[in-house]
């Protein structure tokens, strides 16, 4: 079945000339359509247009408001903004290529860190999912003496909704003097605490940790990017393409981004309510015999069991109005597909209810 969204993102949008429910994507926090983040983009469109087409415009004060955002968000002082968040992963393994001589990467990370590890030319291996025993075994055969590990992974998967151990993989990379670079595309602006990321997530301390974030999610813009001080952002910039090669996304995403970043830094309740919204996705799920983790991302990963069809279980939930995804080829998609359900902060109660129930009465 093909489905085209024909309304605004969010909660309840026009699918199909239909109003639904709507429990796909990864608008988490709700902000692609809220009015401030809305009027900022417009507000930046009529002054500026859409675009500075590179050239002198690197320094703009609509890019010097999202640095000042992005800066106090994550309390950190530099920022690289890039035109998508599928080009960060490119960006580190480019970026960082004085430190390390070959790339480990997790066999089911997403297409754009499969992607940004190839651009870096170096030695790539594959290492078993999650699997961080696997990472230290690989490191041990395939490293030659003085040789350095960058490992490569999500933050958090996309549709299996794992949280990548970091930890356990720091500590296998480690005893090689290795890196690790993490896409936090689906963990910025949603892990506690504050939505930081995944590293801020498991408290680790590490100057051997590199992460990149995406607008493009939870915080409801467009536009990838890293943060760190400024000695590191120099080193990526000189050492990496796409900072020069490419023109930085459009000012009005700048603008929404800086908008979506100050209202979450001056109040913290819409990830909180999304914490609150996942709680009961997944107590409620559970009820009725799913053995969902209890886990605060907003993907709920309902994998293949053998004996359900889970299109048509897709397909008669639409016919309720509600709509899911159904994946069978994204990465970190289980053997044999996945139904998979995003929360958002915006989803009320009752929607989150009615999906439970209606799900229990079609499975
Ligand atoms: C893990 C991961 N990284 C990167 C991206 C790309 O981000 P963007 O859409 O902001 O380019 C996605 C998008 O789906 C993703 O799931």
């Amino acid at each position: 079945m093909n489905f085209e969204m024909q309304g605004p993102m969010g909660a309840r949008t026009l699918i199909n000339g239909r109003e639904v429910d709507y429990f796909a994507g990864c608008g988490y926090l709700g902000l692609q359509n809220h009015p401030v983040v809305r009027e900022a983009a417009v507000a930046a469109l009529q002054e500026y247009g859409l675009a500075n087409s590179g050239g002198y415009g690197g320094n703009h004060p609509v890019y010097q408001r999202l640095e000042t955002a992005v800066t106090t968000y994550f309390q950190t002082n530099s920022l690289l903004y890039y035109a998508s968040g599928y080009l960060g992963n490119s960006l580190l393994a480019q970026g960082l290529s004085a430190r390390y001589d070959q790339i480990f990467i997790d066999e089911d990370a997403h297409y754009s860190v499969w992607d940004g590890a190839r651009t870096a030319g170096k030695p790539i291996h594959a290492y078993r999912h999650v699997d961080a025993g696997h990472v230290a075994e690989l490191c041990q055969e395939k490293l030659r003496e003085g040789e350095r590990p960058l490992l490569m992974t999500d933050g958090v998967f996309p549709v299996s909704g794992e949280i990548a151990p970091l930890p356990a993989l720091l500590n296998a990379v480690e005893p090689f003097g290795g890196l690790l670079a993490v896409d936090d595309a689906h963990a910025t602006g949603v892990l506690r605490p504050h939505g930081w990321g995944t590293q801020a997530y498991f408290g680790i301390q590490s100057d051997n940790i590199f992460t990149c974030h995406t607008m493009s999610k939870a915080l409801g813009a467009y536009g990838g990017f890293i943060i760190g001080n400024e000695l590191l952002i120099e080193e990526i910039k000189a050492n990496s393409n796409v900072h020069e090669g490419a023109s930085r996304p459009p000012m009005p995403a700048a603008a929404a981004a800086t908008a979506a970043l100050n209202l979450l830094h001056k109040d913290d309740s819409l990830r909180q309510q999304l914490q609150q919204n996942v709680k009961q996705a997944r107590a409620g799920i559970r009820q009725f015999g799913w053995d969902l983790p209890d886990s605060p991302v907003p993907i709920l990963c309902l994998a293949d069991r053998g004996f359900l069809d889970l299109a048509q279980i897709q397909a008669d939930l639409f016919a309720q109005d509600i709509l899911i995804a159904y994946s069978t080829h994204y990465t970190s998609v289980p053997d044999g597909g996945a139904l998979r359900i995003a929360i958002f902060a915006t989803h009320t109660a009752d929607q989150i209810d009615r999906l439970v129930t209606t799900l229990k009465s079609v499975l």
